[in-house]
């Protein structure tokens, strides 16, 4: 049975479909005083697969919770899916004193888990945080989908060395462009400064792929540039489309075209699903 986590109701029903596995009834209620309960009443099964993206602290618990209930209610195995892992970019303590929350969140997730996918995290090397096995799920190549059939000269820009792989996923899957980065620093939270990259875009239609759009910062700063360098269309897509804050605003004042995201994070600019690419991990 397919158990969805409050925020991955889609992407859960997606995956149900896919599967021709039935979605379970869950009742997220909160209590007075503010305590969550997530709980599946008519579970019935061997395996329970719970869809659940942390987008957030009480994501975080419900995840728990749920892992918990279809145990109580006998499922044999736990597969915990993250489409969207929460923290996974709190991956190192950056000065004395500062905890390594991803490591925390994964440890805690792996009680209850008896194997984890995530989709696409920052780095790969999160999945080793997990004491059952854990799986990156590369879905940068639906990302293709959503784009227009007639790119001009198209140009396949990330906005940092990092996510180049993605970028070039996402050309092989478009089927033709040419592929580069741009430098990035970030100076804070919200803001970062971009370096382009040599590509002559004058004229040709951009895609800048990144793994994850929070802020709208960097990729602000990246559109902004290729307009500058009078670029053709400028598309943003990205796996994980938190888009918090003033994101889309920002963008658009950038002057980008159109935003693409999947539906890890369930969005308006959510126009692919991964379901597809997480059934081919999960045997029927
Ligand atoms: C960081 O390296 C990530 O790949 C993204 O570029 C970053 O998280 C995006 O954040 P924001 O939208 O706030 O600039």
């Amino acid at each position: 049975m397919i158990v969805s986590g409050s925020a991955s109701q889609t992407l859960a029903a997606a995956l149900a479909r896919e599967l021709e596995e039935p979605l379970a009834e869950v009742v997220y209620d909160r209590f007075p005083d503010g305590e969550l309960r997530a709980s599946v009443p008519g579970f019935d099964g061997d395996r329970a697969i719970v869809v659940a993206s942390t987008v957030s602290s009480d994501a975080h618990l419900e995840v728990l919770q749920l892992q918990d209930a279809v145990r109580e209610a006998g499922a044999a195995e736990v597969v915990t899916v993250l489409p969207y892992m929460g923290y996974a970019r709190q991956d190192k303590s950056f000065a004395d004193g500062q905890p390594i929350t991803a490591r925390a969140v994964a440890r805690a997730i792996s009680t209850g888990a008896d194997r984890v996918l995530t989709v696409t995290p920052h780095e790969e090397a999160v999945c080793d945080f997990f004491e059952p096995a854990a799986t990156a799920v590369a879905a940068g190549g639906r990302l293709a989908e959503a784009l227009p059939a007639d790119l001009a000269g198209p140009v396949f820009l990330s906005p940092d060395a990092g996510a180049i792989d993605l970028a070039e996923r996402v050309r092989d899957a478009y089927g033709e462009g040419e592929t580069d980065y741009f430098e990035k620093v970030r100076r804070s939270g919200t803001d970062v400064e971009i370096t382009p990259s040599d590509v002559d875009v004058e004229g040709r239609d951009v895609v800048v792929a990144d793994d994850i759009i929070a802020t709208g910062g960097t990729m602000s700063e990246a559109v902004a540039v290729l307009r500058r360098r009078n670029a053709g269309r400028v598309f943003v897509t990205c796996v994980h489309p938190l888009l918090v804050s003033s994101a889309y605003a920002r963008l658009s004042r950038a002057g980008v075209e159109a935003i693409y995201g999947t539906d890890t994070i369930e969005r308006p600019a959510s126009a692919v699903s991964v379901a597809p690419a997480l059934a081919e991990h999960l045997d029927r």
